[in-house]
């Protein structure tokens, strides 16, 4: 086993960076200097390996370990006595990383040198076993605000699928009922919840297999629906949620979502807004500075909206059918700005 030492130029991560991939970090300055200043330090530093703190944990038993090679590829492991982790590049022994650090770089048998670090939840996301196709990460965070998600707040969820959206909710200290159809999905979602967060999740997440399209059972402040036809539970959220609850659904279509807008309206919710997350991850490798070629075109629709007291949409008034009675709150009328709009920057 290796580890990255000062005096060990060939063990740190400056050393791979020449053969590609990025430096993970970067305090030899290379943020500070220009052109061939930059040059210089990057071929000759050395990347000093962070300082040991009494409180840093180590790998144990029964951890999950994400191995990161330097082509940026990502395994997870489950940290076992006397386990064993065998690829293309031979055999990596579990006795090598219990005990170490988090961010300790091992070599397996065949000299492949790998990073370890503990998968934070969306590494566990993109990584873990799948029934239903998951939602990713960059929607998973906005979801959780436009939904408010908060400790305590109880959550009716439609479908839980392969549980990401669940174990993100639970995460933020929801208390969430789960509904879905297949059996088989619902014991997926509760072990990839359990596997993930433990015990004590559990004791907040209880899953159904029902249909939401038929009824809601309780009180929930917060509904949230992946499913097919998200406009077949409005009726019964409506019934569900007190009022000024919220409800989102994420749905990879457009016609989806209008739909879902539509029913919304006739229920009584108002302020629904509709949002598409776009991801745009950059090159920055020296002086060449770039977005990535590729990104993540397209993954889904947020739409969200609020039970209210007086189903008159804000701004609108019901005497003269719906024409805007207050233009400054101006949704739709194109010369006020959005609530959000941030404004120009100069
Ligand atoms: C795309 S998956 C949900 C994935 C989940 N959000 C995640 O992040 O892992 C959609 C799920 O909705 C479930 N579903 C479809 N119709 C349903 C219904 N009427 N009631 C409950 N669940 C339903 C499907 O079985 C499937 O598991």
């Amino acid at each position: 086993m290796t580890t990255p030492t000062e005096s060990d130029p060939e063990a740190t991560p400056a050393a791979d960076a020449g053969e590609g991939s990025a430096a993970p970090g970067d305090p030899a300055g290379a943020g500070v200097g220009t052109g061939d200043q930059l040059e210089t330090l990057a071929s000759t530093a050395v990347v000093p390996a962070a300082k040991a703190k009494r409180q840093d944990p180590v790998f144990e038993v029964g951890d999950r370990v994400l191995l990161i090679d330097r082509k940026k590829r990502r395994n997870m492991i489950l940290l076992e006595e006397g386990g064993e982790w065998h690829s293309h590049a031979g055999v990596l022994a579990h006795g090598d990383i219990i005990g170490q650090p988090e961010g300790v770089q091992v070599k397996s048998s065949h000299g492949l040198r790998l990073h370890c670090i503990k998968p934070t939840l969306s590494d566990f996301v993109l990584k873990m076993k799948r029934g239903a196709q998951v939602i990713y990460p960059k929607d998973l965070g906005p979801l959780l605000m436009l939904a408010d998600i908060a400790p305590g707040v109880q959550v009716l969820e439609s479908g839980v699928g392969s549980g990401a959206l669940s174990m993100t909710m639970l995460r933020a200290g929801a208390i969430v009922t789960g509904y879905e159809i297949r059996d088989d999905f619902a014991r997926r979602a509760q072990r990839n919840v359990e596997s993930y967060l433990g015990e004590e999740a559990m004791s907040r997440y209880h899953v159904e297999v029902r249909s939401s399209y038929e009824q809601i059972d309780g009180d929930y402040g917060r509904c949230v629906l992946d499913l097919p036809e998200p406009w077949q539970v409005v009726p019964h959220a409506a019934t569900a949620l007190h009022r000024g609850g919220i409800i989102v659904a994420y749905t990879p279509q457009i016609t989806q979502a209008v739909r879902f807008r539509e029913v919304l309206e006739r229920y009584g919710f108002g302020m629904s807004q509709t949002i598409e997350v776009m991801q745009r991850g950059w090159h920055i490798d020296g002086q060449a500075v770039r977005p990535d070629h590729r990104m993540v075109a397209h993954t889904g629709f947020l739409t969200s909206a609020r039970l209210m007291s007086d189903p008159t949409p804000p701004g609108k008034d019901a005497a003269t059918n719906g024409s805007p009675s207050d233009t400054s709150l101006g949704e739709g009328t194109g010369d006020d700005p959005h609530p959000d709009d941030p404004g120009t920057r100069r």
